[in-house]
């Protein structure tokens, strides 16, 4: 499963566009709220940061569809090749997405909470949608399950339009979604983390190095070959 970094913040993007395999970063209005100032410049930072074959996801603000297709033509026009405009499941979304698409703008249909949304979004041409499993699984709905009827529909109709599962509070429902056959989630830069995180791995490396260190010293296998 492809892994998208979804925050807007600046250090925390280097951080992870340095260090883990993410193919992008995924960004909403709430997400950009957070950083404030100048959001136009900060959206070209992030683009300059990934570099231009990377993802960025940036959603529009505007509400109605004819005015929903201006922005994202502003949006792509502004961060180029890569962008993926994110129109929310409304009738207006709708339209501008089936608009848009065929129009051969990548369109990441967000605020997914159902299946027949799903299968609206992919019908109207979208690249992603982007199915909120947390939302789903704290008002008592079943998220995972959810996204796994997606699954089924979008396979069943034949359509290229990819899930990108999205809300993520824990790892392990970043797993469950990899497990049914999502194919791309974007997750926080703290449920990134936890998803490599493992104390017994932490205390392994410990381990290794205490026994390296008893039986070598302090020269590690990389001076030892250069030594030679
Ligand atoms: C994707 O970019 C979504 O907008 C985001 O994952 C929503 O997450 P939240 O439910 O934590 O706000």
């Amino acid at each position: 499963m492809r892994l998208i970094l979804d925050t807007a913040n600046l250090a925390d993007i280097r951080y992870f566009n340095d260090y883990f395999p993410i193919c992008g970063v995924t960004t909403n209005p709430t997400i950009l709220s957070r950083e404030g100032g100048d959001i136009v410049s900060h959206l070209e930072k992030i683009r300059e940061m990934i570099g231009a074959d990377k993802e960025l996801h940036v959603q529009v603000t505007e509400t109605e569809y004819e005015r929903m297709e201006a922005e994202a033509e502003a949006i792509v026009s502004l961060l180029g090749k890569n962008t993926f405009v994110k129109i929310p499941a409304t009738p207006d979304g709708m339209r501008a997405t089936r608009e848009l698409s065929a129009r051969g703008f990548g369109i990441t249909v967000t605020a997914v909470l159902s299946a027949s949304q799903a299968m609206l979004a992919a019908e109207a041409g979208a690249a992603y949608v982007a199915p909120y499993v947390s939302r789903l699984e704290n008002i008592g709905a079943d998220g995972v399950g959810c996204v796994r009827d997606m699954a089924r529909i979008l396979a069943a109709s034949g359509r290229r339009t990819e899930i990108l599962a999205a809300s993520f509070k824990t790892a392990r429902e970043v797993l469950e979604c990899a497990l049914v056959g999502v194919q791309v989630a974007t997750v926080s830069s703290d449920v990134m983390k936890n998803l490599l995180r493992h104390t017994t791995t932490d205390t392994s490396v410990t381990g290794f190095a205490a026994d390296w260190k008893g039986a070598f010293g302090d020269s590690t296998l990389l001076e030892l070959i250069k030594n030679r």
